[in-house]
């Protein structure tokens, strides 16, 4: 057939995720399993652990993916894997999966970089057509990128130091919500009075594309302080909205202005913390303000899930790059 399948597995954090999409566009079908609960009992992700938990399940998550996309191996065009960045214990089980896979069916094994995977989940279902502007907010990672015709990448600016996903984490724990705790802090952000606190709003006014969150991060921990040490309550929900208006600030701020200085009319937001209710309403309003568009991938495709790497994988193979068996996992890589 003319149809273009390829199977995409991701293995980079605590998701073992598989999935096939047609076309670069059509999610056949997909399987995610995720190991929150099991990380949860210790507050964050256990890179050992994860690893192990992958070794587990994946050839399962695969098989059960290709059952319900309906096809079988030769129904196939290519195996996409994520080879970087992540943990990289984690990340071996995916690419050792998947090259074992390519061996066996004799498929072209593509790699794919995680945050080009986040990126790819704006055009499944032709949500958004290429080129566009990519603002990449997740737990590793916070990044503006421009992406072409081809889906290549130049990277505008990004985090000196935590990522944005991080932090909510980070101000998660300090609170005491659980891991993963952006969700939880945006839930109570909701509750509380953003201008509570007047939070740093690191590099906003420095004309780059870079961003800094880790005084922020260190700026909500000594309100707190101050008042655990006087015996005060800590007033999580105004802590949670100030820290959540400063973030959001910074990130709308920075977008747009590349969207202004660059020309693009399309933003397109990846990533976990895409997922941020204040995040989207505020860039929601600034797009109008501007008049560019902006799209925010379905919940199910910003947090990590492996129909966005098949995605990717797809641009990758229309361009011919594929890779031999020889193929390594990379904690740290490059766009
Ligand atoms: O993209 P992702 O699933 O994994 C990475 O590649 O990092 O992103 C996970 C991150 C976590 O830090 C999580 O706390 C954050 O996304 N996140 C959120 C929300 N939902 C997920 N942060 C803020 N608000 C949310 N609603
Ligand atoms: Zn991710």
């Amino acid at each position: 057939t003319t149809e273009l399948r390829i199977l995409g597995i991701e293995t980079s954090c605590d998701e073992t995720a598989a999935a096939v999409v047609e076309n670069g566009r059509i999610i056949l079908g997909q399987t995610i399993a995720s190991q929150i609960d099991i990380h949860t009992k210790f507050g964050g992700v256990v890179p050992e652990m994860a690893s192990r938990v992958h070794v587990e399940t994946i050839t399962q998550v695969v098989e059960q993916t290709l059952v319900e996309s309906g096809i079988t191996w030769s129904d196939l065009d290519g195996i996409a894997v994520t080879c970087g960045p992540g943990l990289l214990g984690a990340l071996l089980v995916g690419v050792s999966a998947a090259k074992g896979y390519a061996l066996a069916t004799g498929l072209p094994l593509i790699p794919v970089h995680h945050i080009a995977g986040h990126v790819a989940a704006a055009l499944i279902d032709n949500a958004v057509d290429l080129p566009f502007l990519a603002l990449v907010v997740s737990g590793g990672h916070t990044e503006i990128l421009s992406v072409d015709e081809q889906f290549v990448f130049t990277r505008l600016g990004g985090t000196k130091d935590d990522a944005a996903g991080e932090a909510y984490d980070k101000v998660a724990r300090m609170v005491g919500l659980a891991y993963p705790g952006g969700p939880k802090v945006d839930e109570m952000a909701a509750k509380g009075n953003p201008v509570a606190f007047s939070f740093p709003r690191s590099l906003i006014d420095e004309d780059n594309y870079d961003f800094s969150f880790s005084g922020l991060k260190t700026s909500v921990l000594n309100e707190i302080n101050q008042r655990r040490q006087k015996g005060d309550e800590v007033p999580v929900a105004d802590l949670c909205a100030s820290f959540q208006q400063a973030v959001v600030e910074v990130l709308v701020e920075k977008a747009a202005r590349a969207m202004k200085q660059t020309g693009s009319n399309q933003l397109v937001v990846a990533g976990g913390v895409a997922a941020n209710q204040g995040l989207r309403k505020a860039l929601q309003e600034r797009a109008k303000q501007d008049s560019f568009k902006v799209h925010f991938p379905p919940l199910s495709l910003c947090t990590d899930n492996a129909a966005m790497i098949a995605a990717a994988g797809t641009k990758a193979l229309e361009r011919g790059l594929t890779h031999d068996l020889s193929l390594d996992a990379y904690a740290t890589l490059s766009l």
